[in-house]
């Protein structure tokens, strides 16, 4: 397959996370799935699945088969990450991003210059440059995209997932989906990644000019 995008790294292999995970791996990309639960690695890397939805499981089984996906509980190089892990709400309602913050603590390790990083998860407005902020803070050595203008090593874009659970193996293709990316160039990365499952509309976008002049 011609793309650069050889090798997908998803952290969270859950209700998003694993269909997402088994989609791509069913494209022919090789796949390396994520999660910090022992139960979710060993049973997916047996070619079964631990949550319920129609059809996964015959497409994870073939998926990890053919050895295009597979589960870890330790994060490798890859040249996306795609994060789909939980952000519950805290008691004050306020949106709990600390396993996002995680998630990236985890994977800081082995990024590389050219990487995209793609959240997925439902998040409040910020929460990419976010992102991005951690991550400059994590690894210093590479120039995150903390403002248009810049050439930033690493490309960081938000797709938020809106499936409906029962049909996410068909909506996950299906569905339009929008793709934001902190710059034009991230949300360009993106679309080439999305565009290798997605039949839906990919519909780029960008944080509104204001956001940048604050
Ligand atoms: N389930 C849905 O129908 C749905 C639909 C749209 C959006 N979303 C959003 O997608 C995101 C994921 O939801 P979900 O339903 O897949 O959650 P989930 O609870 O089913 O799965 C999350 C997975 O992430 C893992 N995880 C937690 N912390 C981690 C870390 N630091 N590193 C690696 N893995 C970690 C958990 O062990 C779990 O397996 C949430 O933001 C949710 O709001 C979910």
């Amino acid at each position: 397959m011609l793309s650069s995008f050889a090798k997908v790294s998803v952290i969270g292999l859950g209700y998003i996370g694993l269909p997402t995970a088994a989609v791509i791996a069913s494209r022919g990309v090789e796949v390396v799935g994520v999660d910090v639960s022992e139960h979710a690695v060993n049973t997916i890397n047996q070619g079964k699945i631990h949550i319920v939805e129609p059809d996964l499981d015959m497409l994870v089984q073939a998926a990890v088969t053919t050895g295009k996906l597979r589960a870890s509980l330790t994060p490798e190089p890859a040249q996306a990450f795609m994060i789909a892990v939980p952000t519950p709400f805290k008691d004050d309602k306020a949106p709990d991003l600390s396993y996002i913050r995680a998630a990236l603590e985890n994977i800081a390790p082995v990024i590389e210059k050219g990487n995209l990083i793609i959240l997925e998860s439902t998040s409040p407005v910020g929460t990419t440059e976010q992102i991005a902020q951690w991550l400059s803070e994590l690894r210093p050595d590479l120039k995150v995209p903390l403002d248009p203008s810049d050439n930033a090593d690493i490309f960081i874009a938000h797709c938020p997932e809106r499936v409906l659970p029962g049909r996410v193996l068909q909506e996950l293709v299906s569905n339009d989906r929008i793709i934001g990316g902190i710059t034009d160039r991230c949300a360009e990365k993106a679309m080439g990644l999305y565009q290798l499952f997605v039949r839906g509309e990919c519909l780029r976008t960008m944080p509104a000019p204001p956001r940048w002049q604050s």
